[in-house]
């Protein structure tokens, strides 16, 4: 059986369920509102135990996820919410071994997850224009000692990427479309690009921009939904309220620029969005 050890990383969840993720040092404590907990209860233990403040109130001790990791780190910019970053962490492909460029690092909520999915063997090279920003994102993956796997660039991307041949590349920045150059120049031939933007006019000049470059195949526009439920056996049924919206991903594949101004892949485009359509044409004339 796995038991804490001092240097891991854990999630304390009080029973006023405020979550707290420290990583175990011997002697140290936990100030909590439900009273303190010495590290020292902890080191030794298995995980998944429940333990006791000073003050007689029961916390869960855990192995922190990497939502649960996102959710703790500090930040000063809107960060990615989980369900958009495990999605972008599916399409872009990235695992063990993976070199991935992203850009703006933000709080580097994203990066922490990139940099989970492809360490110990890959890397991950984020670029951040506002040096205070890049500083927090720094501080936040040196705390969850991720800090190894990450180069953090402290510079605007419209100069352009010092990488070449990465495995994917994603952009969580206003204007996305206006540094196609350099993602065309730093992805490799096949490789995934990504983008997050929360409105449709961007998502219009992005995929123009796209379309422009002529060198990106398999544009692909998605949002994603999630609907909590509350967890009551009796009376299964979704929260009242919830996140209707955060913001669309796009995702475009780059190949050759011959593949992409051959006839034929122009010619299977205006098919298929012709039988698109069609079907759309068909479903208003049964109105
Ligand atoms: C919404 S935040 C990114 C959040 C990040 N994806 C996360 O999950 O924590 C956008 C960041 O991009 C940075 N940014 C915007 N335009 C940029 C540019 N041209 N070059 C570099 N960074 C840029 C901003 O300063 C900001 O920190």
């Amino acid at each position: 059986m796995r038991v804490a050890h001092a240097g891991d990383l854990v999630l304390v969840i009080t029973t006023d369920l405020k979550t707290f993720t420290i990583r175990l040092e011997p002697g140290s404590q936990l100030q909590t509102h439900k009273g303190i907990l010495a590290h020292d209860q902890i080191l030794g233990q298995p995980l998944g135990r429940e333990l006791q403040t000073h003050l007689g109130s029961a916390c869960l001790v855990l192995e922190p996820t990497t939502h649960d990791l996102i959710q703790a780190l500090k930040r000063r910019t809107q960060i990615m919410y989980p369900k958009d970053i495990g999605y972008v962490l599916l399409r872009l492909g990235v695992g063990p071994g993976s070199r991935v460029i992203e850009g703006g690092t933000g709080s580097g909520g994203l990066t922490l997850a990139l940099a989970r999915a492809a360490g110990p063997t890959g890397h991950v090279y984020t670029y951040e224009g506002r040096p205070e920003h890049s500083r927090l994102a720094q501080q936040n993956l040196a705390r969850l000692g991720l800090d190894a796997v990450v180069t953090f660039h402290v510079r605007n991307i419209a100069q352009g990427f010092d990488e070449h041949d990465v495995d994917a590349l994603f952009l969580d920045v206003r204007t996305p479309w206006r540094y196609l150059e350099g993602v065309e120049v730093a992805l490799k031939d096949s490789g995934v690009f990504g983008a997050f933007l929360p409105t449709t006019p961007q998502v219009s000049d992005l995929v123009a921009g796209l379309e422009a470059q002529g060198v990106f195949a398999n544009i692909e526009v998605e949002e994603i939904v999630l609907r909590p439920w509350k967890p009551v056996p009796g009376r299964l049924r979704p929260v009242d309220r919830m996140i209707a919206h955060t913001g669309f991903l796009i995702f475009a594949r780059k190949v050759t620029r011959d593949a992409v101004e051959a006839d034929y892949w122009a010619d299977r485009r205006r098919r298929k969005h012709e039988e698109q359509r069609t079907l759309e044409d068909e479903e208003e004339d049964m109105d």
